[in-house]
């Protein structure tokens, strides 16, 4: 079983190694701290059953944008499964539609969803979508082991937003990888970009420990449910090409400092609204809860760090690279 200390260790040197490439002096020293006896069994992370069926790894590349004036039907099924999310460290992990984050959904301004929640794990679970405006006692209720529900609502609202179960505890629901992304693009729609989906969020050790997700110090953090996942197979781009990162945060605890090494934000919409951008932006805040575009375009090739600059959460596995060639 893998200690807390090798995890940070190997986040820390990828950290180390990535600022490196980029080309900086200076990056957050890994955590040297040892375990004192008593805290040696806490310090464990807690590994999945080995019998449980491997969750899909998510892939970060946006869906394409669908035909506009369209109900869009989407079915997620909650099955628990096990996520190798740092090395060494096979969790149990609860998901929509066996990965973490779940599927990204990507509607036009103006479209019906319905969305129909199967559950198939042994305890209820539920589905809160941030892009909805509607009653949540009937659309976001739990669902109970093997039932299912249905309901619709109108996106009218342009933006990147998270989705989550909201079942009690909420908290231990979205620690254990109930979350993801749903992308509404505005009805006029969107400049060509090379676009990419980061979620960022935290794991704890023990996914029955509510107190620790409470008080304690997640032992991994990760875009798109892996630590430093894009650190060995980075996210690429062309020289010249603009970038568009939704970056969402089901947390459900940390806030995101969102930055990418090497370079500044051309431009960004707070909750992916165009009517909420801001220019020439350095870090910006992602909270938890909440999610936001970003557009970069990159003149220089290189490998560019993209972090959450709160680095003690960088050094957790919140690291990307972006690989920009020639
Ligand atoms: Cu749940
Ligand atoms: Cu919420």
């Amino acid at each position: 079983m893998p200690k807390l200390n090798r995890i940070t260790r190997t986040a820390g040197a990828l950290l180390v190694g990535a600022a490196l490439l980029a080309g900086c002096t200076k990056a957050a020293p890994a955590s040297t701290t040892a375990p004192s006896a008593q805290d040696a069994k806490k310090d464990q992370p807690v590994q999945a059953d080995p019998s449980l069926k491997p969750a899909v790894i998510a892939s970060p590349e946006a869906p394409p944008r669908p035909p506009q004036g369209k109900t869009v039907e989407v079915r997620l099924t909650v099955e628990k499964r096990s996520l190798e999310v740092a090395p060494g460290w096979k969790r149990e992990v609860w998901t929509y539609n066996g990965q973490v984050p779940g599927p990204t959904i990507r509607v036009n301004q103006g479209d019906t969803v319905k969305i129909t929640l199967v559950n198939g794990d042994a305890t209820s679970h539920s589905i809160d979508f941030h892009a909805a405006r509607i009653s949540p006692q009937a659309a976001f209720k739990s669902v109970d082991t093997g039932k299912d529900l249905t309901f619709e609502f109108k996106a009218n609202d342009p933006g990147v937003f998270d989705y989550h179960c909201g079942t009690a505890p909420a908290l231990m629901h979205i620690a254990n990888g109930m979350f993801g992304a749903i992308i509404v693009d505005p009805a006029e729609g969107r400049s060509p970009a090379r676009e990419y989906v980061l979620v960022q969020n935290e794991w704890y050790r023990d996914p029955m420990d509510l107190k620790d997700m409470e008080y304690g110090q997640p032992v991994a953090m990760a875009f798109n449910g892996i630590a430093n996942q894009y650190v060995d197979k980075p996210l690429q781009a062309r020289a010249g090409e603009r970038v568009r990162l939704y970056v969402a945060n089901p947390g459900p605890n940390r806030f995101s400092a969102f930055h990418v090494v090497g370079t500044i934000f051309d431009r960004l919409e707070e909750d992916g609204n165009p009517k909420n951008a801001a220019y020439g932006v350095q870090t910006y805040t992602v909270p938890p809860g909440g999610a936001s575009l970003f557009e970069t375009t990159i003149q220089e090739p290189g490998k560019y760090p993209v972090v959450t600059h709160s680095f003690a959460d960088a050094t957790l596995g919140a690291l990307a690279v972006l690989e920009v060639t020639p």
